[in-house]
């Protein structure tokens, strides 16, 4: 069992949370997930590490669905019933001077470990940071103090420009080079982030979170295409060289399992 020490809401969707895991903090790094169970008839759901310290993990999630829905009742003092990572490899963090970064929605979450790391190596990092309105905008504070510029949109313009990431994207890159670019958020913004950095000769790094069951690349559901090569994002990523992914059998397949109903470990169905 694994006590929750901490939680707030970043916004109606979308929570914070620690959680006491010492054995699961003491090798976390950049870009490793977890997968935990809210209880043992619980859908496994993986999320990233966000922040670490010796004996507690962090976590972001958005209350989509049954069984982050059922995660977000749970409050100060409960436990969640099972806990495995970390999981997947940590980020490749890159020899390079300047990034910039491009978050989408919850993918803020994903990206603040790579920044944080990109950060205690000195590089000059900026962001676009995105959402569809004001109040969906997560981390906004955390970025102001760990990025050099963060550049803010949202799709009904209720805060900074009005548009989505791609859109001040390619204004910032038509006055600005940078070495690298990553970019976390809607697997679709993904391929449309990368389009554009690839139109200005700009490498991305991306992070995937498709369907994922046990996490040890044993069961195939977190596949991804790279080059017509097949990778697994629990144990090759979550994150990747944008170069090569088949985002558009991504798509494919995320949307055809949001049609379905969910079935969790035991075989019980949810929509
Ligand atoms: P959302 O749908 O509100 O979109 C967030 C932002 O992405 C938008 O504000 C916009 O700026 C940009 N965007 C959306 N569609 C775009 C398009 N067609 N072209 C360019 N930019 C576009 O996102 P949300 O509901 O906060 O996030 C949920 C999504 O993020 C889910 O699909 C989830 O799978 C994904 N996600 C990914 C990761 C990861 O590790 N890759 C982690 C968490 C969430
Ligand atoms: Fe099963 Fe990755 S989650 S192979």
């Amino acid at each position: 069992m694994y006590q929750i020490l901490e939680k707030r809401a970043l916004n109606t969707d979308v929570d914070w949370m620690v959680i006491k895991a010492p054995l699961v903090a003491k090798n976390a790094q950049p870009g490793h997930f977890v997968i935990l169970r809210v209880d043992e008839v619980g859908e496994r759901i993986p999320l990233t590490i966000v922040e670490h310290t010796d004996s507690t993990i962090t976590i972001i999630y958005q209350k989509l669905g049954f069984s982050t829905m059922k995660l977000g009742e749970l409050e100060i003092g409960d436990t969640i019933h099972d806990l495995v990572g970390p999981l997947g490899r940590p980020t490749h963090i890159r020899d390079v001077s300047s990034i910039i970064a491009v978050a989408g929605g919850v993918g803020a979450a994903p990206l603040y470990p790579q920044l944080r790391a990109y950060k205690a190596k000195g590089v000059n990092i900026e962001l676009v940071l995105g959402a569809r309105d004001k109040s969906h905008l997560i981390l906004l504070n955390e970025y102001r103090a760990l990025c050099n510029e963060v550049h803010v949109c949202t799709d009904d313009g209720s805060f900074g420009t009005k548009g989505f990431v791609t859109v001040l994207l390619e204004r910032i890159l038509q006055e600005k080079t940078f070495d690298h670019s990553i970019a976390i958020g809607p697997l679709i913004m993904m391929k449309n982030v990368v389009a554009l950095n690839d139109s200005f000769e700009l490498a991305t790094d991306v992070s995937l979170n498709p369907i994922m069951i046990d996490g040890t690349g044993m069961c195939g559901n977190c596949r991804v295409s790279i080059h017509g090569e097949t990778y697994f994002a629990c144990v090759d990523g979550p994150d990747f060289p944008a170069d090569g992914i088949n985002f558009d059998e991504l798509i494919v397949r995320q949307n055809y399992y949001h049609d379905q109903e969910h079935v969790c470990s035991l075989g019980l169905k949810h929509k």
